[in-house]
């Protein structure tokens, strides 16, 4: 509906589409329905009385401090935790080095805002997580992709792209979001070098790094890039900046993310924010820090890995009982996703309607490609989320949706003489 605002909305408010995952999620809150849209965390793991203790805590102790204005760089004892914890997988930050933002969204926001002009380039993984091409959306940016597979970025694919002088490159390394691959080791001293050569700066986005249920943590980009290259242990230089986020270990509702950049980058972050929200929350920042303290978001880390890493592993063992063998997905070692690739000539977003007839929801995958030109590939595959859903609901969800799978097929097949699946559907 257009009013007399419309003709007076700017252009960059004009380049932002409502996301399809919100206008589904919409949809999948029906209690019938099982979901496997959202990136949602699983609510029985949020540390409620830990929480209630420490806003206690907080208001008896530093009440007047905690209701006031705060540095926008961060609530100090966070931020020097921050660095402490982002030490432990690697990455040795001092605390001047990070900025505490209102989740990594605000991050992605802040980082278009200091770095796109319209019409630049951004290098993105096709697919990649849409609320970073919502966020650089706004700025303006344009993409160039780089198709990824089981272990991440193709970066064999990379030199042509990277000569084409994208502002800079924007990528997943850990279970990533949507696709759930990790950046194989290899590939990942591969493209900091590419980086280097050609003088492309990256953004590293770690939300899930923390969450690896199998294997052994990989070495971040930003540790690569400073320890390999530059040899500056200072943290003044560099090639990458990092992003991450309390949302997937203690909980999204506190809107709690943090950036670790050479402090010239933070200098300037640091004014960008001021004009977006002044700081994050004093009183939200003072409550994550009580809450974690005294190696509690560690041990919660722990248990987390464990809940997800059972989820993961039903849903896989669902996928194999009843998934047709035409289809396939990944196996990810850790996060919250997995991507599964349809049979050429079936389409997400037809069986997104009839998985919803069946009371089971999932993301149909042409929402996480940055170009049209990936349209058909993005309707041949589905973001499943894992860590939400209870384990029997996860089975039941996977045999719902194995239903409207064989529905779909039958559609597209009428006659085919071998049933898709006969052990599972008959
Ligand atoms: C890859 C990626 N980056 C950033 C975010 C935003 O996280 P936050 O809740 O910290 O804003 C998400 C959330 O799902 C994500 O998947």
């Amino acid at each position: 509906m257009s009013t007399a605002w419309t003709s007076r909305y700017a252009q960059r408010a004009k380049n932002v589409r409502s996301s399809a995952i919100r206008e589904l999620l919409k949809i999948t809150q029906r209690p019938e329905i099982i979901s496997f849209g959202g990136g949602l965390p699983a609510p029985d793991v949020f540390p409620v009385e830990r929480f209630r203790e420490a806003c206690s805590k907080v208001l008896e102790k530093h009440g007047r401090l905690a209701l006031q204005y705060g540095p926008t760089e961060g609530y100090e004892p966070l931020r020097e935790m921050i660095a402490r914890h982002t030490a432990r997988y690697g990455v040795k930050a001092k605390p001047e080095h990070v900025l505490i933002t209102s989740g990594s969204q605000q991050a992605l926001d802040l980082i278009g805002k200091l770095l796109i002009n319209p019409g630049d380039r951004v290098l993105v993984e096709a697919p990649t997580y849409l609320g970073a091409l919502q966020a650089f959306n706004v700025y303006g940016a344009e993409y160039v992709c780089v198709p990824s597979d089981n272990d991440g970025l193709r970066t064999d694919l990379l030199e042509a792209p990277l000569r084409s002088g994208p502002k800079f490159m924007y990528v997943l390394p850990n279970f990533q979001n949507p696709g759930g691959t990790t950046l194989a080791e290899g590939r990942r001293h591969e493209l900091v070098l590419l980086a280097d050569r050609y003088g492309i700066p990256i953004i590293e986005d770690d939300p899930y790094g923390q969450l690896r249920y199998e294997g052994e943590h990989l070495t971040p980009l930003i540790v690569l890039d400073r320890e390999n290259l530059r040899r500056d242990f200072s943290y003044v230089k560099g090639n990458v900046i990092y992003l991450s986020t309390f949302s997937k270990t203690l909980a999204p509702g506190l809107r709690l993310g943090w950036i670790v950049a050479p402090p010239d980058v933070i200098a300037k972050l640091v004014q960008l924010k001021q004009g977006a929200d002044l700081h994050t929350s004093t009183f939200g920042q003072m409550v994550a820090y009580e809450v974690a303290r005294d190696n509690y978001l560690d041990e919660h880390i722990k248990l987390i890995r464990r809940v997800y890493g059972e989820r993961r592993n039903v849903m896989l063992e669902a996928l194999e009982q009843y998934f047709p063998p035409e289809v396939t997905w990944t196996r990810p070692q850790g996060g919250l996703f997995l991507w599964v690739t349809l049979p050429e000539g079936m389409d997400s977003h037809q069986l997104f309607e009839a998985a919803i007839k069946e009371n089971v929801a999932f993301v149909p995958g042409d929402s996480f490609y940055a170009a049209n030109g990936y349209a058909e590939e993005g309707r041949r595959h589905l973001r499943l989320n894992f860590s939400n859903a209870q384990p029997d609901q996860i089975r039941e969800g996977i045999r719902r949706l194995s239903v409207a799978i064989k529905n779909q097929w039958a559609k597209l097949h009428p006659g085919y003489d071998r049933p898709v699946d006969q052990h599972v559907f008959d």
